[in-house]
């Protein structure tokens, strides 16, 4: 029989009914937040007198010997205590005896497990941002070595125009700042204590919820305390920012896998981060990328499926949110694992200057620039330079030549007044340097970009 049944429910609960209604064997995963959290709990309750010294300090010791017990892996965690906070409180009463049934006064399992489960997720917020931002040294490291690595910008995944690597790889640096941001800003905005509401109502004990709440770290405490019982946006805002993180890795994933297959050949995985086939002896294959491109798909459904499991309850408090602790532990732990292999993979990997260099080759890149100095010198209006540089385009490839390999001579031939200094602006560097507006590819711009981040790393790091 379960342990919580008592009070209106005499007789045993079913076994198929503690196996159904437990969650002990996730929840266990909240055990150092559980007692950390009980700790504060008996504090508050010494300091207004609700409890006295001497029991505080055996609750204390107690909480504090399970923790040691659960950390050495002595510790029974049984179905039958239903759930981590039940499981703890029975141990303790095991332990120390009757003060062990003070611990729950003025608290319910309600507020308890917001507790536990929004310190869990503030606490990985942190946690996730560390690891974010040692893989963007490491993106910010391969950027400052490739300034001067041309390859194809594209669009439609179709060659478009030239920019160098360090420039793309800024892009990713961007995305994951703003993910860095979206958790960062969830961690503050989720920084209020849910302790002291009790079942759903509050409590008629003297307790002050502002001293637990210092205590625990926080920064606030919440205003309603039905809302507060209610309340799981943290880990929908978790489930959220991970999802956004998975896809941003999953675009770069992606990436590498094109870059690395024989018709790119841009990057090469390391050794360390490849695998074989178990038949084709000649293969090295991405297994890495592709995990974490498809790794992104079950962080999508956890964030759908807690979005579901709230959308039609009643307030306060209902059954149906204990399922909303495993789809967070498994994102929790899929981003984690995620982003320390693509640091690694990333860092590891050979990065194939030359591969890059001649695909730029390739698809004409500066055409843009032959429409804009016809339309800038040569009087034509855009549309017609545009129609122009078409036909010269057609009579490159005709001739297997890219853009910028026709002379001068070749180039007058569609349009005489067209000058000497064409050869040099249709050169790919300096298209690319061409592009130097704010947050364009030019080396200068690129330059600027590197700067900023560096300064922003630097920031972040105090
Ligand atoms: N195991 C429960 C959960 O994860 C704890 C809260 C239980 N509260 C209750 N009134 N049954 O949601």
């Amino acid at each position: 029989m379960s342990k919580v049944a008592s009070g209106k429910i005499k007789g045993p609960t079913a076994k198929l009914l503690d196996e159904f209604n437990a969650s002990i064997m996730f929840d266990k995963e909240l055990y150092s937040e559980d007692i950390e959290g009980s700790i504060a709990h008996v504090k508050m309750l010494c300091k207004q007198k609700i409890i006295d010294e001497n029991s505080r300090d055996k609750i204390i010791n107690g909480l504090l010997t399970i923790k040691k017990e659960i950390e050495d892996g002595k510790y029974k965690f049984d179905i039958k205590d239903e759930d981590i906070h039940m499981s703890i409180e029975n141990r303790l009463t095991e332990l120390i005896g009757k003060d062990a049934k003070k611990m729950h006064t003025a608290r319910s399992r309600n507020d308890q497990v917001a507790l536990d489960f929004r310190l869990f997720v503030l606490r990985k917020n942190y946690e996730i941002v560390d690891l974010l931002l040692s893989l963007q040294k490491v993106l910010l490291n391969i950027a400052t070595k490739n300034i001067d690595t041309l390859l194809p910008g594209m669009t439609h995944l179709q060659h478009a125009q030239p920019i160098n690597f360090a420039y793309h790889i800024l892009a990713y640096m961007s995305m994951f700042k703003r993910d860095i941001e979206r958790f960062e800003n969830s961690k503050e905005r989720n920084n209020i204590s849910p302790i002291g509401c009790a079942a759903l109502a509050g409590t008629p004990y003297p307790t002050d919820r502002e001293y637990e709440a210092k205590l625990l770290g926080f920064d606030s405490v919440s205003i309603n305390c039905l809302d507060t019982v209610s309340d799981r946006d943290f880990a929908l805002e978790i489930l959220f920012n991970i999802s956004v993180l998975m896809m941003h890795i999953s675009r770069l994933s992606e990436e590498i896998i094109l870059w690395s297959s024989s018709e790119f050949g841009f990057v090469e995985l390391s050794d360390e981060y490849s695998t074989s086939s178990s038949i084709m002896p000649q293969k090295k294959n991405p297994d890495v990328p592709e995990l974490l491109r498809g790794k992104t798909g079950r962080v999508y459904g956890n964030l759908i499926s807690l979005l579901t499991v709230l959308k039609g309850l009643p307030l306060a408090y209902n059954k149906d949110m204990q399922e909303d602790k495993e789809g967070v532990f498994d994102s929790v732990k899929t981003a984690e694992i995620s982003i320390k292999i693509l640091t690694k993979a990333v860092e590891s990997m050979s990065i194939k200057k030359e591969a890059m260099q001649k695909a730029t080759k390739i698809g004409h890149l500066s055409a843009t620039d032959l429409a804009d100095y016809l339309t800038q010198k040569c009087g034509y209006a855009f549309r017609d330079a545009y129609k122009l540089t078409g036909e010269i385009v057609g009579y490159a490839d005709e001739n297997d030549k890219d853009v910028s390999e026709l002379t001068l001579e070749e180039i007058q031939k569609f349009e005489p007044s067209v000058k000497e200094d064409i050869v040099d602006i249709l050169q790919l560097k300096n298209s690319m340097n061409a592009r130097n507006s704010q947050g364009g590819t030019s080396k200068d711009s690129t330059k600027k970009q590197i700067e900023y981040f560096q300064k922003w790393i630097n920031e972040a790091a105090i």
